[in-house]
């Protein structure tokens, strides 16, 4: 909830004064009305709630799931309550386990562009392992390798070997698990995950379970 006054300054470029305002059809004069997203709000007859397609970028904190209903779990489309007045894709999946970056928009065909393989985006994870990481992986996931119940091998991966256990690996595509799947292909175990980007798009200063608006650049990347 918010403050009518500061909501019509952040979601419009209509300025409250001498404007004739309504909240839900009825007028308000009370600058200080508490407001949100689910209320539709009108300043000189023009609704300014319509802003478009949205564009999010969340820091998913571990234990929160990526869809959109559990019963259990907290989800990511919970977590940006009140920018949820639309229907909400999410473009790209990470396990509950899993943390960083992950994006959601209103737009279907963005978020179809974001995860489509054939767009070679990268996204770009930081990972701990159980057992040691040598150059051995950096040969094999560069070629691609194929996965139990694929009929494609994976396609090449970049890996960054930054400490005995600790990489960075870079991938274009998500199949399910892809990188625990990958790891345990080589006999290893991923037990810690996070996503730092996608395309050009990272977690700027966010804290878990923070999120932004993507601006007008980011959202020209797809
Ligand atoms: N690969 C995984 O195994 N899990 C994720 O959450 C993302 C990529």
């Amino acid at each position: 909830m918010d403050r009518l006054d500061k909501f019509i300054a952040t979601h419009s470029e209509a300025s409250r004064k001498g404007g004739r305002v309504t909240v839900n059809g009825e007028v308000v004069f009370d600058q200080g009305k508490k407001v949100s997203n689910k209320d539709s709000i009108s300043v000189n007859g023009l609704d300014i709630l319509d802003r478009g397609e949205v564009y999010i970028a969340l820091y998913k904190p571990e234990d929160v799931v990526c869809s959109h209903l559990d019963d259990v779990n907290e989800t990511v489309i919970e977590m940006i309550d009140g920018f949820t007045h639309k229907e909400m894709h999410i473009a790209g999946r990470l396990d509950k386990d899993t943390t960083g970056l992950v994006l959601m928009t209103s737009d279907g065909g963005w978020a179809h562009r974001v995860t489509s393989p054939k767009r070679k985006c990268g996204k770009v994870y930081l990972l701990e392992a159980a057992d040691p990481i040598d150059e051995e992986y950096v040969k094999v996931f560069e070629r691609g390798l194929l996965l139990r119940n694929e009929e494609k091998p994976t396609l090449p991966a970049k890996l960054e070997l930054l400490g005995e256990f600790e990489a960075r690996l870079t991938l274009t595509e998500g199949k399910y698990h892809q990188i625990k799947r990958m790891f345990g292909a080589m006999g290893n175990k991923v037990v810690k995950l996070h996503r730092e980007s996608v395309g050009g798009i990272g977690l700027r200063d966010l804290e878990p379970g923070e999120f932004y608006e993507l601006d007008e650049d980011e959202i020209g990347l797809f």
